[in-house]
């Protein structure tokens, strides 16, 4: 897709991966929508946005994040690009999580980014985009980490029945992701603490690695042994 002048939902714009994505997607000529849940993050995230369209939603209400792209197209004329970049964490193992920890994540990690796009699908012109932060936790799951692992293969399997389906109208799906990264997700955990890992990877490296593969109409962004973010022109 064309990234200059393309008309850009962010939702989960206060995060540091959505306030980064946010901030290179606007550098290369887009305009941005931010949507978020806390009203203040939110004001501050968009104040480098003059004029850009500001949306609350909660992962947890589905109808709201409906509401954010129907808002969103409103406020910008039109859609050519919807992100997910929010998400949540908890850790410790599977027979202690609890059923409100496994259903907080299945909800905000994989509910709430379909209800997004299952919202945008019909207001998308061929060339569009729809990009999802999963994680290798969706192909690779990670003991002491089950439902979380859990949500974002779940994610990951909306998105590639939506993209076969969304190929004949012309409307690219990206699934993004990364390894660790250097943001501080893991110590924001809604549960648990995450165990000892490695040095996180450089989220604006990734970042920029997202935008490249929305401008190439690439369908996956993943990480390599190195560290490297590689765009994948197709998911396999
Ligand atoms: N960092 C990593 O290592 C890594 C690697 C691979 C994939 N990812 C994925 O990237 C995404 C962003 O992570 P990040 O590293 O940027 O962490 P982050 O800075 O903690 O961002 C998390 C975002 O999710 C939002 N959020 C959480 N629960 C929500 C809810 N119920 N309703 C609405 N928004 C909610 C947060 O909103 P508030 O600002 O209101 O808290 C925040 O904007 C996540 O999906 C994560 O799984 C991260």
């Amino acid at each position: 897709m064309e990234l200059d002048g393309a008309r850009v939902l962010v939702a989960g714009a206060t995060g540091v991966l959505g306030g980064a994505l946010t901030a290179e997607l606007a550098a290369r000529g887009a305009r941005p929508a931010l949507a978020g849940r806390d009203p203040e993050r939110l004001a501050r995230a968009a104040r480098r946005y003059p004029g850009a369209p500001v949306l609350l939603f909660d992962a947890y209400d589905p109808a709201s994040c409906a509401r954010a792209v129907a808002e969103a197209a409103a406020g910008l004329g039109g859609l050519d690009a919807v992100v997910t970049a929010f998400g949540a964490v908890a850790f410790g193992p599977a027979a202690e999580a609890g059923d409100e920890v496994a259903e907080h994540l299945m909800a905000v990690n994989a509910l709430a980014p379909a209800a997004f796009f299952r919202a945008a699908l019909p207001l998308l012109a061929p060339g569009s985009v729809l990009a999802a932060l999963t994680g290798v936790v969706a192909q690779a799951p990670q003991a002491g980490m089950a439902d979380f692992s859990a949500s974002k293969a779940a994610l990951a399997a909306w998105l590639g029945a939506v993209r076969r389906e969304a190929r004949t109208a012309g409307v690219r799906v990206l699934d993004v992701r990364p390894g660790h990264l250097d943001t501080g997700f893991a110590d924001r955990a809604v549960a648990g603490t995450p165990p000892p890992l490695p040095a996180g990877g450089d989220p604006l490296r990734t970042v920029a690695a997202v935008a490249e593969a929305m401008a190439a109409d690439a369908e996956l962004v993943r990480t390599a042994p190195d560290g490297a973010p590689v765009v994948e022109r197709r998911a396999r």
